[in-house]
C-alpha cells in the first residue's frame, strides 16, 4: 500500500457492455473474414454480413474493432445505428449524411504497409463539388445510393454498422434491407455489417420488406474455445507487467467458461483480490472467481423472479430433454410441459421473445440463450451437480470455437443494468 491509497496496478479488465476488453482473444479470424469479405466489393453475398450471438459474447467489441480497421486502414467511411436505442435509421443516417459526404471527399490517409488489405496509398483528394444540400435526397434508399455513387467515385466505401439488430424497428429494418438490396444490386460500396441476439432472425422473418437481411446467411459468435479465453486472462496480465502464478487459471476459468463477459468479470474481481502484491496467487484467483460468481448468480436470479410458475415449468422441461449438443426437442418440451399446445406455444413465446432466456435456431429446436442458466436452474433444484464450478459437458460455458453452431449466452437489457452498476467503470469512454 502507498500512501496516497493509489494502486500500484490499474485494473485492466473491463466487465460490461459495449466496453473493449484489454485484449480480444480468439476473434482474429471471424474479424479478417468479414474485412476479406467487404475488401471484395459490392455484388457479392458476402458484402452483407449478419452476425448473430447471445449477449455478453463480444459482438459489439467485434464491431468496434471491425469500425477501427476500416476507418483507420482503409480511409473508409462508416455509419453507426444502435437499433431500439435512439432514433429510427432514417434520423441516424440523415444526421450523419453530411458528415460521412465529406469524410468521402475530404482528404484521408490510409495505412496500408504491413497488411495484406488495403487500397492505394496516400492521402486522396476527391475533385467532388461539395454544394450539393440542396439536391439532399429525402428517403434512405436516396441517401444510401447517393453515398454510394461518391464512395464509388472517390475509390471509397461506406460500411453502415448495425448493433442490435434484433431490437430494430419494423419501418427502420424495412427500409434499411431495401435500400441496401438496390445498392448491393447497383454494385454501389455500401456494406452492412449488423450484428444481434439470435433472436433477430425471427424477428426479421417478421418484417415486411426485411427478406433481403433476412435471407444473409448469419455468422454464429459463441463463446471462445479454452486456449483463447486463457488468453483473454493472461495477455492483460503481461501487458502490465505483473506476476502471477499459473495455476490461477484453471481456477479463473472453472467460473466464466469460455464466455468473455464472464471472462473480464472473473479477471477484474481476482485482479482487485490481488490489490497491491506483487502476485496474484490462487488465494486471489479462488475469491475473485467466489465474487464473479456471485455477481453471474445475482442476474440468475433477477432473471428466475421474473418469469411466472408456469414459465419456471416450462424451462424444467427443456432442461429435461437437453441434448448433448444443448437443444431441445420442443415438441417433446411440450408434451413434458403439458396442458393445451396453444398454451405451451404462449409459454414458449414469451421465453423466447420477452425473456430471450430461450432461442430457436431451427424448428423444433430450444436452446438457452443465458449462459450458465441452466446450471443455474439445476443447482437451485439440487440436482446432478456436485462442483458449483465444474460446467458440466454440454454447458455454454464449455464451448469451442469462436465461429460455430455451439450455443452461448444471451443476458437481457436487465442485466446490462445490473453489470453497469457493479462495474462502474464500464461506463468510461
Ligand atoms: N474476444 C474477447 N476477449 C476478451 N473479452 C471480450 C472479448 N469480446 C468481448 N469481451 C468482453 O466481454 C464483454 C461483453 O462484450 P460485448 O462486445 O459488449 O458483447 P455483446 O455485444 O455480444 O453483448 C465486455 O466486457 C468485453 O470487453
Ligand atoms: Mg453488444
Amino acid at each position: 500500500m502507498t500512501d496516497t491509497g493509489m494502486r500500484a496496478y490499474a485494473n485492466p479488465f473491463n466487465a460490461g457492455f459495449g466496453v473493449d476488453p484489454p485484449y480480444m482473444a480468439g476473434r482474429d479470424g471471424v474479424v479478417h473474414r468479414i474485412l476479406a469479405d467487404l475488401r471484395d466489393g459490392p455484388g457479392r453475398a458476402r458484402y452483407i454480413t449478419v452476425a448473430l450471438g447471445d449477449r455478453g459474447v463480444g459482438k459489439t467489441t467485434i464491431e468496434n474493432r471491425l469500425r477501427d480497421y476500416v476507418t483507420a486502414e482503409f480511409g473508409w467511411a462508416t455509419l453507426r445505428w444502435t437499433a431500439g436505442l435512439e432514433s429510427p435509421f432514417a434520423a441516424t443516417l440523415n444526421d450523419a449524411y453530411d458528415t460521412i459526404r465529406s469524410q468521402l471527399t475530404g482528404p484521408r490517409r490510409r495505412h496500408v504497409a504491413g497488411t495484406k488489405i488495403g487500397f492505394n496509398a496516400g492521402v486522396v483528394h476527391a475533385d467532388i463539388d461539395l454544394v450539393a444540400g440542396s439536391q439532399r435526397p429525402t428517403t434512405v434508399a436516396g441517401q444510401l445510393r447517393s453515398l454510394g455513387t461518391l464512395a464509388r467515385d472517390t475509390n471509397s466505401a461506406v460500411v453502415v454498422f448495425v448493433d442490435e439488430l434484433q431490437a430494430g424497428d419494423s419501418a427502420s429494418l424495412a427500409a434499411l434491407s431495401t435500400a441496401i438490396q438496390e445498392t448491393n444490386g447497383e454494385r454501389l460500396p455500401v456494406a452492412l455489417v449488423a450484428v444481434g441476439l439470435p433472436t433477430a432472425r425471427v424477428r426479421l422473418r417478421n418484417i415486411r420488406g426485411a427478406t433481403f437481411i433476412e435471407r444473409q446467411r448469419p455468422i454464429v459468435i459463441g463463446n471462445l474455445n479454452d486456449s483463447d479465453a486463457r488468453d483473454a486472462l493472461e495477455r492483460p496480465m503481461i501487458d502490465a507487467d505483473r506476476n502471477y502464478e499459473p495455476a490461477i487459471f484453471p481456477v479463473m476459468l472453472a467460473v466464466a467458461g469460455g464466455y468473455p463477459y464472464a471472462i473480464q468479470l472473473v479477471g477484474e474481481h481476482t485482479w482487485d483480490q490481488a490489490g497491491d502484491n506483487d502476485t496474484i496467487t490462487v488465494a486471489h484467483a479462488t475469491q475473485g472467481a467466489r465474487l464473479a460468481q456471485g455477481d453471474l448468480d445475482t442476474i440468475y436470479l433477477e432473471r428466475w423472479e421474473q418469469l411466472t410458475q408456469r414459465q419456471r415449468d416450462y424451462l424444467a422441461a427443456v432442461i429435461q430433454h437437453l441434448t448433448t449438443d444443448g437443444s431441445a426437442p420442443s415438441n417433446l418440451v411440450a408434451a413434458t410441459y403439458g396442458t393445451d399446445t396453444r398454451s405451451a406455444a404462449q409459454t414458449r413465446a414469451a421465453l423466447i421473445d420477452h425473456h430471450q432466456l430461450l432461442y430457436s435456431d431451427s424448428p423444433n429446436s430450444l436452446r438457452f440463450a443465458l449462459p450458465g442458466f441452466e446450471l443455474w436452474i439445476r443447482r437451485q433444484s439440487g440436482a446432478t451437480r456436485t462442483h458449483p464450478h465444474t460446467p458440466p459437458p454440454n454447458a455454454p460455458t464449455t464451448t469451442t470455437t469462436p465461429v460455430s453452431n455451439n450455443d452461448h449466452p444471451t443476458v437481457g437489457r436487465r442485466v446490462e443494468q445490473i453489470a453497469d452498476r457493479q462495474t462502474p467503470r464500464s461506463t468510461r469512454p
